[in-house]
């Protein structure tokens, strides 16, 4: 897979050299027990980067996610979240699963929620709706193309309602670099925030989930009830701790690589309505009723990319895509047909 140039997501991202000495020097112990001090670390550094009390590290995103899902939520209950948010539709019906909570979602292709109509549906329970009891927005938001929440609709949202927000802040450190509002200035306007550090932050495996001391006891549990507690984990923090030191402001090229890209979409498909601007961090997303020809086309060229939906086309930059694949992938964009 070495020769292709893959752009399918910032999952493909690999270790740093910096992340491997981390680990295989990590001081670990059973976190089981709350017994390991770099798993203790990279909590409280988490916790400290986004303004909240306390946090716990988990295994993957959508994990962080469901637990979120389980501290707000009770079966039965509504929880609004965009049409295509990762919880509403790339967690293979997890919500429902394990919160059985159902959802009341809309359009949010700006990258956020239609405020009056989130309004609307929660003052519906005075019309014998079922209540809505989280609301989640994701930050930046995958499917609008990486597009950051803007904080004046957070704070608009926020200061509306006093139903609890939890942000699926997955690349919310891209969303802080890109428009230089703090990842603890987004999420001081929600109640729990998640973060992976798994994506562009180039660490192997993790996310972590943050929120009030109280919220943080009651998501220990549910990680447990899921399966998710993990023993000498700090052997993974301490990866996810280089990553935090080290691989957040780096998101600026990722930006910039993706903008390239992002040019070369709007002069080839401009006709499409996308526009270069809508690329706001490292991922391009466009629609087209060939993206799934497109994705052939490009594999045939060397380069991976990928659909998100069917017509929806989607490139993520990352660290392990240098300026030379960018003009590679650009002359490609040019030539699709
Ligand atoms: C917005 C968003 N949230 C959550 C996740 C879930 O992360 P993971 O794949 O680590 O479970 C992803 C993963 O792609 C994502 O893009």
């Amino acid at each position: 897979m070495d020769q292709f140039i893959d752009v399918r997501s910032d999952t493909v991202t690999q270790p740093t050299d910096q992340m491997r000495t981390a680990m295989a020097q990590a001081v670990v112990g059973d976190d089981g027990f709350g017994a390991d001090p770099t798993v203790q670390a990279l909590e409280a550094r988490y916790a400290e980067l986004v303004g909240k009390e306390a946090a716990i590290f988990v295994p993957s995103g959508v994990m962080a996610n469901q637990i979120a899902m389980r501290i707000h939520t009770s079966p039965g209950d509504t929880v609004v979240a965009g049409h295509a948010s990762h919880v509403v539709a790339f967690e293979m019906g997890a919500s429902a699963k394990n919160a059985g909570i159902q959802f009341a979602t809309f359009r949010d292709d700006d990258g956020f929620l239609p405020r009056d109509e989130v309004l609307d549906r929660i003052d519906a329970e005075l019309d014998h709706q079922s209540g809505v009891r989280a609301i989640v927005v994701e930050n930046t938001n995958m499917f609008a193309g990486g597009r950051i929440y803007p904080l004046e609709e957070l704070r608009a949202l926020r200061s509306a309602t006093s139903v609890p927000l939890h942000m699926d802040g997955a690349r919310l450190f891209n969303a802080q670099v890109a428009s230089g509002v703090s990842a603890a200035t987004f999420a001081a306007e929600v109640d729990t925030v998640m973060t992976c550090l798994s994506k562009g932050l180039c660490a192997p495996v993790g996310s972590l989930l943050a929120g009030s001391v109280e919220a943080m006891e009651r998501g220990r549990i549910e990680r447990k009830r899921l399966g998710g507690s993990m023993r000498q984990a700090g052997f993974l923090a301490a990866a996810g701790l280089v990553a935090l030191d080290t691989m957040i402001e780096r998101l600026a090229d990722d930006h910039t690589r993706a903008r390239r890209i992002a040019d070369a979409v709007e002069h080839r498909f401009g006709e499409t309505g996308y526009r270069a601007t809508e690329c706001e961090t490292n991922i391009v997303a466009f629609n087209h009723p060939s993206a799934r020809h497109f994705v052939e086309q490009l594999e045939s060229r060397g380069i991976l990319a990928g659909t998100v939906a069917p017509g929806r086309f989607r490139l993520v930059a990352h660290a392990g895509i240098a300026d030379g694949d960018v003009e590679k992938i650009v002359v490609a964009i040019k030539e699709l047909v």
